[in-house]
C-alpha cells in the first residue's frame, strides 16, 4: 500500500537520538515500514514475525515473492528466534564477525513466518554493525526483516536520498544517518555446506572468510556474477538481474591483457562510443592516464589501490550514469577481484548489459 507520506527524520550516526529511535519503534510495532541504515546499504525494515508486514516489504519493493529477505537481530542473543540448531563452530565464527557485515543462511525455525524466506527451510540472518540499525532492533527487541531500502532490481541505496528515489511514499519511515560505511551488501554464505559456499560477494572477502571459518570457501562463478543462475538457485536472489541502471553499460574485463594494454584498449571503446556520448565508470588513476576526451565523461570511483572506496561510491556512480544527459551509455573499468573487490566485479558483471574481454585486436562491434 501507498503511504501517503513518508518521514524523513536526520539521526547522528554514531550517537542517534533516542526519540527518533522510538519513533521508529513504534512504526515497526504498528506493522509499518522503516528504512534505516546499516554498515553496508539502507535497509527497508519490518517485523519479521509480522506476516503482513513482510507481505508489505515485497510489494513496495516490487520484489518477486520467492526471493527471500535477510532477518536482522542485534546479536548472537537473538538468533535463536529465527533459527534453531545453529551449529557450534558457526556460533564461533558469528561471535568474531558480529556485529558486522556477514549474513549466514541456516535452517529457519518453524515460528519465523515462512513468507520472509520466500517459503525456502533456510533463512539469512545477519547482525548490523550500524549504531543506528543496532539501536533500532535492540528497541523493538524482537528480530527486523530487511532487504535492500531499493525498488527490486535498481542499485542499493547508499544514502536516504537514493532511498526516496525509490521509494519515496512507499514507506512510513526514513531514518536519515548519511552515506553508509561500506556501499555494497554484506556477504551471504551458506554455512549449512562443507565447504561453506558464498552466495553473494561483499565487503568480507574470501581470504577473510577463509581465516574466520579456518577452512577453504567455495566461491561458485555465479557468486563472481559469471552466470545468472538458472533452475533451483541455491539462493534465489541469483536468478535476477540486479543493481542495474536504465543506460546500457559495457564493462571492460583485462582479461590477460597488460595494463598498458588494458588501458589503450578501453581508450579505444571509449573513443568509439564518444559520437553518443559515454560515460565512464573508472578509478582516479584510468581517468588521469586517459586525460580529456570529448564526449566522454569520467565517473571517478576512487583509487584502484584502494577497493574500499570503490566500493563506496559504486551505486552511487551507477544511478549518476541515468542522470548524466551527457551520456547515452556508460562504460566501466574492471578492478581486482580481491577483498571487496569481488563484490565490486560481481555488482559491475551484474549491472553491465554487456562485457567485452581486452584482448589486442578491438572489438568488432560495441552496442
Ligand atoms: O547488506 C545487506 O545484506 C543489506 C542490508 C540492508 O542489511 N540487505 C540486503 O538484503 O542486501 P537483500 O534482501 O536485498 O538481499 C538478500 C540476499 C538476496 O540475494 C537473497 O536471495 C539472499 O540474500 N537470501 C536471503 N535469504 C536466503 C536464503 N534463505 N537462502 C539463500 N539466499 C538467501
Ligand atoms: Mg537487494
Amino acid at each position: 500500500m501507498a503511504m501517503a507520506g513518508t518521514r524523513v527524520l536526520r539521526v547522528d550516526p554514531l550517537n542517534p537520538d533516542v526519540r527518533a529511535i522510538e519513533e521508529a519503534t513504534e512504526v515497526l510495532r504498528a506493522g509499518g515500514l522503516v528504512a534505516f541504515p546499516t554498515e553496508t546499504v539502507y535497509g527497508l525494515g519490518a517485523d519479521a514475525f509480522n506476516v503482513r508486514a513482510v507481505l508489505r516489504v515485497f510489494e513496495v519493493k516490487e520484489r518477486p515473492p520467492d526471493n527471500p529477505l535477510i532477518v536482522h537481530v542485534s546479536g548472537i542473543h537473538m538468533l535463536e528466534e529465527v533459527s534453531a540448531d545453529v551449529p557450534e563452530e558457526v556460533l564461533r565464527v558469528l561471535e568474531v564477525a558480529w556485529p558486522g557485515p556477514l549474513t549466514v543462511v541456516l535452517r529457519r525455525s518453524s515460528r519465523l513466518p515462512s513468507v520472509v524466506s520466500g517459503g525456502l527451510d533456510t533463512v539469512a540472518v545477519r547482525a548490523p554493525a550500524h549504531p543506528v540499525a543496532l539501536k533500532l532492533i535492540e528497541s523493538f527487541g524482537r528480530p527486523v526483516a530487511a532487504p535492500s531500502a531499493n525498488l527490486s532490481g535498481r542499485p542499493s541505496p547508499t544514502t536516504a536520498k537514493h532511498v526516496l528515489e525509490d521509494l519515496g511514499g512507499r514507506v512510513d519511515l526514513v531514518l536519515d544517518a548519511g552515506e553508509t560505511f561500506f556501499g555494497v551488501e554484506s556477504t551471504v554464505v551458506d554455512v549449512l555446506r562443507d565447504p561453506p559456499r558464498v552466495l553473494r560477494p561483499g565487503p568480507i572477502g574470501p581470504e577473510e572468510l577463509e581465516r574466520l571459518f579456518g577452512k577453504p570457501v567455495e566461491v561458485p562463478d555465479y557468486a563472481r556474477g559469471l552466470e545468472l543462475y538458472t533452475g533451483a538457485p541455491p539462493s534465489p536472489g541469483l536468478k535476477y538481474r540486479h543493481y542495474a541502471p536504465e543506460k546500457s553499460l559495457l564493462l571492460v574485463e583485462r582479461g590477460s591483457c597488460s595494463d598498458r594494454d588494458y588501458l589503450e584498449y578501453l581508450k579505444g571503446v571509449a573513443t568509439r562510443l564518444a559520437t553518443l556520448g559515454v560515460a565512464l565508470i573508472a578509478s582516479s588513476e584510468t581517468a588521469g592516464e586517459l586525460g580529456t576526451i570529448p564526449g566522454v565523461e569520467v565517473i571517478v570511483l576512487g583509487s584502484r589501490a584502494n577497493l574500499y572506496e570503490v566500493a563506496k561510491n559504486l551505486y552511487t556512480a551507477l544511478r549518476g550514469l541515468d542522470r548524466l544527459t551527457e551520456a547515452s551509455v556508460g562504460l566501466a573499468e574492471a578492478f581486482e577481484e580481491r577483498g571487496i573487490g569481488l563484490a565490486v566485479m560481481n555488482r559491475l558483471r551484474k549491472a553491465s548489459s554487456r562485457r567485452l574481454v581486452c584482448s589486442s585486436a578491438p572489438p568488432s562491434t560495441l552496442i
